[in-house]
């Protein structure tokens, strides 16, 4: 995809606030400081336009970001945070659980995972939740410069045993840093908003 336009749309607390244009959604899933701003930047070739944080765990909005006028990525708040409060992530839990499952303009989740370490508990949840309830999902392994040539393969092959990725099932490896894996998923992304 060629991005010809890229735009911050709004931080949105609630469905009142969501777009009304039927645009096609790709919503960001990972936990905190996963890499999911760094993504976004990359993929439209913008230093900065989506947020990069050094505060993990700050956004609780979910941060609309319209590329062209073929899409929106949604950005959500990371999990997992630990100094997060019980509220709070019962507040994110519930918007987070009502888009996931009410959006029509949803066509497809990025799960992220950080390349170098095992799935977390919390990844493996929101795996499982998103398969259970039928979503489309294409789980994007980040940061994967970070991680020597010659031991790439063994960690993809952790990850996809360790959430239970299917042969066939969605993964891309991902480096915000260097640009690996960019065309491979805009060309899974325009296959899910093409209708
Ligand atoms: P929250 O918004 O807090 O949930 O975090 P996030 O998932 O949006 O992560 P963000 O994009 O802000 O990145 C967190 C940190 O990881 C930043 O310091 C980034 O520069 C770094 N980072 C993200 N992606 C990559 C990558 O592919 N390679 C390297 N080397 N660093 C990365
Ligand atoms: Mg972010």
């Amino acid at each position: 995809m060629k991005v010809t336009k890229a735009e911050f749309i709004i931080s949105a607390v609630g469905p009142s606030q969501f777009p009304v244009d039927a645009l096609p959604e790709i919503a960001l899933a990972g936990r905190s400081n996963v890499g999911k701003s760094s993504l976004i930047n990359r993929m439209i070739n913008r230093k900065n336009l989506a947020r990069t944080s050094s505060t993990p765990g700050k956004t609780q909005q979910l941060n609309y970001y319209r590329i062209n006028d073929d899409l929106y990525f949604v950005d959500f708040p990371g999990y997992g945070y630990a100094k997060v409060s019980k509220t709070s992530r019962k507040a994110w839990g519930q918007m987070i659980e009502s888009y996931l499952l009410e959006r029509e303009e949803l066509k497809l989740v990025l799960q992220m995972v950080d390349l170098r370490h095992p799935p977390s508990k919390d990844d493996i949840m929101m795996y499982d939740w998103l398969r259970h309830n039928g979503l489309p999902v294409c789980v994007v392994g980040t940061k994967a410069d970070k991680i020597p040539k010659t031991r790439r393969e063994k960690h993809y092959k952790v990850i996809k045993q360790e959430l239970g990725i299917l042969p066939g099932g969605l993964f891309i490896p991902f480096s915000s840093e260097e640009g690996m894996g960019k065309e491979e998923l805009w060309s899974v992304i325009s296959g899910y908003i093409e209708n």
